[in-house]
């Protein structure tokens, strides 16, 4: 059943060029916009909604981290994204015009069901992004976008999260489309550039030797650090949240504008760096200022490993170890940047000797508070 792969974490990996086409199809109409049918919210009520509430935890909040980049641009609407379990704890301000928007991988998260019901008893309607049908969570709220991946064995998300940050990108377009926004032209761009993106998930895939070479190498280290900017950062919290719970190490995630703020104190010689580059095109200003970070720590000995698109010659001179994403539109990067380091914890995972799809310590879901 793991289709002659080790574990079923490198399986679920393998399939997310698929996981991501399935979660795209039927979705996108020949004409190239969005039909959510199955999104019973009627367009009436998202017009009117006014502010976008993401609850979820663990590697779902990081995608909902990443959806709140793509809300808030292609909407212009204001999106808060807060772990599940803190949202009700310290009592939210939600009305009938609130969209909440619980991500939920397994729909069973005691957390995050209690924080869908507690936006519900104040009158916001709750739209779930979830991967298992009829679960709890979809249960529960006034409507479901489901993820196809496929059903997810090994603990730690991987193929899971591509399809909720495809399901995000669905629903911010569809807010843009359903609202109509000023970047009309944009949306329609990138529906086109999403439905390619299986392939270059595909791409990457193919080019992951190198990854699980360095992460050998790497084995005997005790401390990994993420860097990322915009919505590199989510996707350098959700490398350090994979690292520590198949490898059992000290892994973080910073912003990377946040370095000279602190955490530069704790680069020293032959530390590990990840460092997520967004395009140079696009947001350009923030691929310059990373450069220069890497360019920073790597003066201060850091060992730098730099996930940067095809083509991007800035960061040659800065980069101990390169590994090449395909260029996408800035918003999608995420989608080709995490997969990289869904391996690199997997290899490392191994070469320490840990069992990857049953980490110690955890459970595939958490059902209780
Ligand atoms: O089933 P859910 O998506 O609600 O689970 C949320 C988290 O428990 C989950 O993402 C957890 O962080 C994973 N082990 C991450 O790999």
């Amino acid at each position: 059943e793991k289709g002659g792969y080790d574990y079923f974490m490198l399986k679920e990996i393998a399939e997310q060029p698929k996981a991501v086409a399935d979660t795209l199809l039927g979705r996108i109409d020949r004409a190239g916009s969005l039909s959510l049918d199955e999104v019973r919210i009627p367009a009436s009520v998202l017009r009117e909604v006014d502010k976008v509430v993401i609850v979820a935890c663990g590697t779902a909040f990081h995608a909902g981290l990443i959806a709140k980049y793509a809300i808030e641009h292609w909407t212009r609407m204001p999106c808060e994204v807060e772990l599940a379990s803190e949202f009700r704890y310290r009592d939210p301000i939600l009305d009938p015009r609130t969209l909440v928007v619980a991500i939920s991988q397994s729909g069973e998260t005691m957390d995050t069901l209690m924080a869908l019901r507690h936006a519900r008893e104040q009158g916001a309607k709750v739209l779930a992004i979830c991967n298992t049908n009829g679960s709890t969570i979809p249960r529960e709220s006034d409507a479901v976008l489901y993820t196809h991946a496929g059903p997810e064995v090994a603990v730690a998300s991987t193929k899971a999260f591509l399809t909720q940050l495809v399901a995000c990108y669905l629903v911010a377009l569809y807010l843009g489309q359903v609202r109509g926004t000023k970047w009309g032209d944009e949306i329609s761009a990138v529906i086109h550039e999403l439905s390619d993106i299986a392939q270059e998930v595909e791409r990457v895939l193919a080019t992951m030797e190198p990854v699980r070479e360095l992460a050998r190498t790497l084995a005997d280290k005790n401390t990994v650090l993420f860097l990322g900017r915009h919505v590199g950062y989510p996707v350098a919290l959700e490398g350090a949240l994979k690292l520590k719970e198949l490898a059992y190490m000290h892994a973080e995630g910073f912003a990377a504008g946040e370095l000279k703020h602190g955490p530069i104190a704790l680069i020293e010689e032959d530390l590990p760096v990840v460092v997520v580059v967004p395009s140079p095109r696009g947001r350009s200003v923030l691929h310059d200022k990373i450069v220069s970070n890497i360019q920073e720590i790597r003066a201060r000995g850091a060992r730098t490993i730099v996930i940067a698109e095809e083509g991007d010659e800035a960061v040659l001179p800065y980069a101990d170890h390169l590994i090449r994403i395909p260029a996408t539109p800035t918003l999608l990067q995420p989608l080709v940047s995490t997969v990289p380091l869904q391996v690199f914890a997997c290899e490392l995972a191994t070469a320490r000797g840990n069992e990857v799809d049953q980490p110690r310590n955890l459970a595939k879901s958490v059902t209780v508070e």
